[in-house]
């Protein structure tokens, strides 16, 4: 198939308390809170080219409310509409206009995450104060907090990682480009996507509770590696703990920090990583212990990660692998864990 999809636009999240979210991210995190309107709160980092790319809505738990993806044209949004249609199983609709958006079609997909498909957005115009000396800069950088550049990626969790991989790459053309199988059982925990040249703008991790639509984490692109441990440092000085690294993931080679943000939800800044331009990519298959998540293989990650959102019973896979606890779950092939999925 064509390319039919250009990137990932946009986010919108639910947090309990939106605006206690939205001065983390403008006061720490280094955003800037840009609207307020009918209950919303919309955000943008300095280099982000469209108005926004954080919504924060209100609502119980922190969770995803849609991932907005934005396509290549406008004809590329109708061929995805008729796609999304024909696949059997899944029913969107066309939404209404919303804050700097257009046309724009909503779907819930197989395993229950919102997306959103929009061409027309509008491009941000600096007010007076942000203009950049540089053309090609949609706002002068920013020196505030983490400072991130612009959204990067959101990786969700889900019942089946190979299954919401084949699906959304045979639907919508992502390229799949790795996944990680536990070294003890076939069980794949984690999968990237792209729709560019980098390792992922949508990652998968294996969730095994039963709530549908769950969200991993969101994450931001700082343009150096050091920024990572200046974020570190700075978060730290101001009471926001660090959840795992600064470090290199090994699929992507991406350097990574986790924190989180008030709502409880993970919040990733990356920077650095590969880029793969090959059209007919095979997706790698790692083992949690060639160095999947932690490029050095040194570095297992806290039990915190591995939480979803919103919270579940059951416990969720990333990148790392899995916990000693899911490991022996999923290794035994009669435990309810796996016969669930
Ligand atoms: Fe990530």
């Amino acid at each position: 198939m064509n390319k039919l999809l250009g990137h990932l636009a946009y986010l919108e999240i639910a947090s309990p308390d939106p605006e206690a979210s939205a001065r983390f991210y403008e006061e720490r995190f280094g955003m800037r809170v840009i609207d307020r309107i009918d209950g919303k709160i919309y955000l943008r980092s300095w280099g982000d080219y469209y108005r926004h790319s954080l919504v924060i809505s209100a609502g119980p738990d922190a969770a995803l409310k849609t991932m907005a993806w934005r396509t290549e044209n406008a004809e590329a949004l109708d061929e995805l509409v008729e796609r999304v249609e024909n696949v059997g199983g899944v029913r969107g609709e066309w939404t209404p206009s919303s804050p700097g958006v257009g046309r724009a079609y909503s779907f819930t997909g197989p395993f229950g995450h919102n997306m959103t498909l929009l061409w027309e957005i509008e491009d941000y115009v600096a007010e007076p104060g942000y203009e950049s000396v540089y053309p090609d800069r949609p706002e002068k950088r920013s020196s505030h907090g983490a400072a991130p550049r612009f959204l990067d990626h959101v990786t969700i969790a889900c019942s089946d990682v190979d299954g919401f991989a084949t699906w959304y790459a045979q639907t919508l053309g992502f390229r799949i480009m790795a996944r990680t199988v536990l070294d003890e059982a076939p069980v794949t925990v984690f999968s990237v996507l792209t729709t560019n040249e980098k390792s992922h703008d949508l990652g998968i991790v294996l969730d095994t509770s039963t709530t549908p639509g769950r969200l991993h984490h969101i994450a931001f692109w700082v343009d150096h590696p050091e920024d990572l441990v200046r974020t570190a440092d700075l978060l730290i000085e101001n009471g926001v703990p660090i959840e795992y690294g600064p470090s290199i993931h090994g699929i992507g080679e991406q350097h990574f920090l986790y924190f989180r943000e008030p709502s409880t939800l993970r919040v990733e800044v990356n920077s650095g990583g590969y880029r793969n331009y090959v059209p007919d990519w095979r997706a790698r298959t790692w083992k949690p212990s060639d160095g999947a998540n932690s490029f050095f293989r040194n570095w297992n990650m806290p039990d915190s990660m591995m939480e979803a959102f919103p919270a579940a019973a059951g416990l969720t896979a990333t990148e790392q692998g899995a916990s000693p606890e899911l490991r022996a779950a999923l290794a035994n092939p009669w435990s309810t864990t796996t016969s669930a999925r």
